[in-house]
């Protein structure tokens, strides 16, 4: 579970070295944001959907389910970077 969780966070991380830096936060389908989500958030419950909640709303619930999901701050930066740009 632990290494499951660890090696779909390094998938993520390889993903974005070998696409390259461009510091950009628009944020698309599939990206590493977005598999970050999809890995960080469904432990708990079923996927939400970035349009279920406001760029208000979000915030503080990543941040929420960030901190018991044992996420960085990081994390759960570019989590909300990612939902914010497609909701
Ligand atoms: C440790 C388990 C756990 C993880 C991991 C988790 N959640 Fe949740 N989440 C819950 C529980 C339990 C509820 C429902 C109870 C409640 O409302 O407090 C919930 C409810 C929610 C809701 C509905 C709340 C509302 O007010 O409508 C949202 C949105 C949500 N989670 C988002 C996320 C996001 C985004 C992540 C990833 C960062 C995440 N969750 C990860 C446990 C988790």
């Amino acid at each position: 579970m632990i290494s499951r969780v660890t090696s779909a966070l390094l998938f993520g991380l390889i993903i974005a070295l070998s696409h390259g830096c461009g510091g950009s936060i628009v944020d698309e389908e599939s990206t590493p944001n977005s598999r970050l989500f999809a890995a960080s958030c469904q432990s708990c419950h079923t996927l939400p959907k970035p349009t279920d909640k406001s760029d208000e709303e979000w915030p503080p619930l990543v941040r929420k389910y960030g901190e018991q999901a044992k996420l960085t701050g990081e994390q759960i930066d570019r989590i909300t970077i990612y939902l914010l740009a497609n909701n």
